[in-house]
Order: C-alpha cells, then structure tokens, then sequence
C-alpha cells in the first residue's frame, strides 16, 4: 500500500520524507489556503517546490467548475511537473474532463466522492486514482469503510484498474483498516502515519531492555 501525506506544507512534507516511507503528496484548495500563499504564482510556485521535494506523484486539484476551465488549469498544472496529477472534483463537467485528460496522456485523480456510482463513472472515465473521502462520511455516521469495500468489489468485478486513493483519514485505525482491505493508496496528514508507531508493549519493552543493558555495562 502506496502512502501519500495529505498536506501543502513544506516542513511536514519534510518531515514525512525523512521518515522514509512516503510515496507521494495530495494537496486541496481548503490545504492550500492554511498556507496563506497569495496568488496563481505563489501557488503554482508551492506546487513546484513539493515536486522537487518528493519523489512520487502529486496531486493539485483545479478550482473551475465548468469543462473548458477545468482542462485549462489541468493543462497548466499538468506543464509544471511530470510528477503532477490534476485533482478533478466528481462533477458532470469533472467526469468529461478526466475523459479529456485521459485521451491527452495526463494523470488524474477525482475527488469529492462519497458513493460507488461515483468510483464507478470516476473509473469509465479513465482517472488513475478515485479518492473516496473516508472520515467526511463517517461524519455523518455513515462507514467510510464499506464505501471503500463496495468500491474494491466494483473495480475487482471489471478489472478496472484506477486506484483507489482512500482520502480524508482521520485515524491510525483507518490506515490499518485501509490496508485491510488491499486499498492501493492512503492518504493523510503525517499524525495518523505516526501513530501507527504506538505500542505500550513497545515502550514497556524498550524501558526494560535498556534497564538491562544499563546493568550490563556498569
Ligand atoms: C485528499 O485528497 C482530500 O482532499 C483530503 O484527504 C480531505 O480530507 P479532510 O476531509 O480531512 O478535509
């Protein structure tokens, strides 16, 4: 299972790299803005800059809603880096672009999906990844999980090969939950990734091997 850290921060991108186990990077609009960057440049800048950090692929979302606006962000997002992705929301006019970019050799992931009717046009469509948005439907108490089990059925049915993305984790438990299930990427901000670290036996552990190895040398 691929992990990509879900953030527009250079530091916490930072630090997800050091870790060694990052594959790529999703960003959206709402994680753009909480970094005050100001201005078309200044993002498109930010976008540079995570590519020439990491080595994978990285997702930046359009903000036109209509096809012909959809494809001229896309394009243009498409010329900064191989290693970009157009993140395309699941609209009428969404689904036609990602067809569009399809046909043009352009990588895309679709976003904003909640339901298996839209994993599955997402898939028609061509797009390289689906990101069902697990958290924001457990929100509204429905299981992101079955969305994401309903989703791997659907592909599997077809062989449809579009990767399932499974977006807005909020938990360590989701990650594990994820991998499960076989799901092709996560991702997250890096506070789930490390709490995959924790383990009170672990820590107990650790205490009483050093406390040995204390005895030993003294
Ligand atoms: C990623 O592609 C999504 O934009 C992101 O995971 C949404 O997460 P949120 O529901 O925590 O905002």
């Amino acid at each position: 299972m691929k992990f990509f850290i879900d953030t527009a921060n250079l530091e916490q991108i930072e630090e997800a790299i050091a870790l060694g186990i990052i594959d790529g990077v999703t960003t959206n609009p709402s994680l753009i803005a909480k970094e005050g960057l100001q201005g078309e440049n200044a993002i498109m800048q930010r976008y540079v800059d995570i590519c020439n950090l990491v080595d994978g692929d990285i997702s930046a979302e359009v903000v036109a809603t209509d096809f012909e606006g959809i494809v001229r962000e896309g394009e243009m997002l498409a010329e900064l880096s191989p290693k970009i992705v157009v993140k395309v929301p699941m609209i009428k006019d969404g689904v036609k672009a990602l067809n569009y970019f399809t046909q043009q050799g352009i990588r895309t992931n679709c976003t904003l999906v909640f339901s298996a009717g839209q994993a599955l046009l997402a898939a028609k469509a061509g797009a390289t990844y689906v990101s069902p948005f697990i958290g924001r439907i457990d929100d509204i108490t429905w299981n992101g999980m079955d969305l994401i089990a309903q989703i791997i059925e659907i592909y599997a049915n077809y062989g449809l090969e579009t990767e399932i993305l499974a977006a807005s984790i909020r938990s360590s438990l989701h990650i594990v939950q994820c991998a499960e299930l076989g799901v092709d990427v996560v991702t997250c901000p890096l506070k789930p990734i490390l709490g995959l670290l924790k383990h009170p036996l672990t820590d107990i552990g650790l205490e009483k091997f050093l406390a040995d190895a204390r005895k030993s040398r003294s």
